[in-house]
């Protein structure tokens, strides 16, 4: 169902919606397979209307790929505005985790072999993010930072006057993965090869990309490749510790008992997907903003070290990577006025919030001096926040100060958007990098 032919103004009804007797249809289907075909632009003029007349609408069960239909679990609350994000998301005790974060339903075995501590909730979340958390602090990133720094200057030394190609593998694909690859302790001749494995595991909607082969399929060869490094890397640092997460994972216990293999390497597949594609879309998107708004280009390149860091922050704003993640209702409770039943699920939509018009003012505006900007691109606030903030921060102003000082005309072109309701992604997109200044 498109925008287009849903019937707006919608109409007031009683239709029971997965058992929801009473309560009102949703204006916009959050769950259509064609919502999120639509350009970026639709999709938010949609979120738009749903948080001026329908911030917590009741939305049926997405169809997913991974689950037959019998096995889907039921429609969930949909929320938009970033005040309700923000309250949820810092209110584990009554919108918890552990049943579940993903907006799709998906097979147990898929996730139990590739979100780790995500869905879990407090002690035993706080527990297993507790054994990596001191490598994401800020105190350890700021050790992390030559080395970013320098290799987002091998980044652009490769790119010549006048490089043309495609943006994101030469340019926006490559630091996440060098950065995220190298703390996990993988040899660098696997890095390409499991970060596209790493890919698959959120992009089972786009057609494209599947070309034709089971999501299932795809996924699982995707794990068994990603487990089977983790394994072998989990083996040798047993052997010969090193100074990276594996060691750190291989060395400690959690009440009285090492981790098993299987529990690192979901540990591994965590970070390796969110380390990877998150950062790489908010660059894309970035240069494609700065191309979208000149003046906003000249404001940045007029002073990019003075301005980078509120830059930085627009960016994930404008670019909202992760686009959705669910909680369930502990308890019979109110969201900003509507009640919810103990067991309904929640959807957060990020980018709603970060486009909503009582958090920022002109929120349709591309601003890199935006102050204060608090988007919730890394999560509302609470147990779950991004964990790794600081080393996203620390990529994306190393990249575009390298970037921007050398080529300060690059230009990309019409972007190839993945299909997903997960990740907003941007597969290919065409540049000219133009003159090199340095
Ligand atoms: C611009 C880049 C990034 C964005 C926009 C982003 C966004 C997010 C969001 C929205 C969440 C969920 C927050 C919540 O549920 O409250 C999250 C969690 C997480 N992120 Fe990121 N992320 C980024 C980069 C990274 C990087 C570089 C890493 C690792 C190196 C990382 C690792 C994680 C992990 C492990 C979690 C789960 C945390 C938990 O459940 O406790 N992220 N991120």
């Amino acid at each position: 169902m498109t925008l287009d032919i849903f019937p707006w103004p919608y109409i007031l009804s009683d239709i029971v919606s997965e058992g929801k007797l009473g309560v009102r249809t949703a204006p916009v289907d959050l769950s259509a397979h064609s919502f999120w075909e639509q350009p970026q632009a639709a999709r938010e003029r949609a979120f738009a209307r749903l948080r001026a007349d329908a911030p917590v609408s009741w939305q049926d069960q997405p169809e997913s790929p991974l689950v037959p239909t019998e096995g889907l679990t039921g429609g969930y609350w949909a929320v938009v505005r970033h005040a309700d994000v923000r309250a949820i998301s810092r209110d584990p005790k009554t919108f918890c985790s552990g049943r579940g974060v993903m907006f799709e339903d998906a097979p147990q075995e898929f996730l139990d072999a590739t979100q780790s501590f995500l869905p879990m909730d407090d002690p035993q979340h706080a527990k297993l993010r507790g054994l990596v958390q001191k490598a994401f602090a800020p105190r350890h990133v700021r050790t992390l930072e030559d080395g970013i720094r320098a290799d987002a200057r091998v980044i652009v030394d490769q790119l010549e006057a006048g490089a043309t190609g495609d943006f994101v593998e030469r340019v926006a694909k490559r630091l996440p993965l060098m950065t995220i690859m190298r703390m996990l302790g993988a040899p660098e001749a696997d890095h390409e090869r499991l970060v596209a494995h790493a890919d698959t595991l959120v992009s089972w909607n786009d057609a494209e990309l599947l070309a034709g082969r089971e999501p299932l399929a795809v996924i699982g060869e995707a794990i068994a490749a990603l487990h089977e490094a983790a394994t072998a890397i989990a083996a040798d640092r047993r052997r010969h510790p090193a100074g990276d997460l594996v060691t750190a994972l291989v060395g400690t216990e959690v009440d009285g008992a090492r981790l098993t293999d299987f529990e690192i390497a979901s540990f591994f597949v965590l970070l390796s997907v969110a380390g990877n594609d998150t950062t790489r879309h908010t660059t894309s998107r970035a240069i494609r903003a700065l191309c979208d708004f000149p003046d906003q280009r000249v404001a940045l390149l007029d002073d990019i070290e003075g301005r980078l860091d509120t830059a930085v922050e627009e960016f994930v704003r404008w670019a909202s990577p992760v686009m959705t993640f669910r909680r369930t209702a502990t308890r019979d409770a109110e969201i900003a006025g509507q009640p919810v039943t103990e067991g309904d699920k929640v959807v957060l939509f990020y980018p709603s919030a970060n486009r909503d018009e009582a958090a920022f003012p002109e929120p349709d505006r591309f601003d890199v001096i935006r102050d204060p900007n608090p988007h919730v691109g890394f999560g509302g606030g609470g147990p779950h926040y991004c964990i790794g903030a600081a080393i996203a921060r620390a990529q994306l102003k190393a990249l575009f100060t390298e970037l921007l000082s050398a080529f300060p005309q690059l230009e990309v072109g019409e972007p190839r958007y993945l299909v997903g309701n997960f990740v907003n992604a941007i597969s290919a997109m065409p540049m000219d990098a133009g003159p090199r200044r340095n």
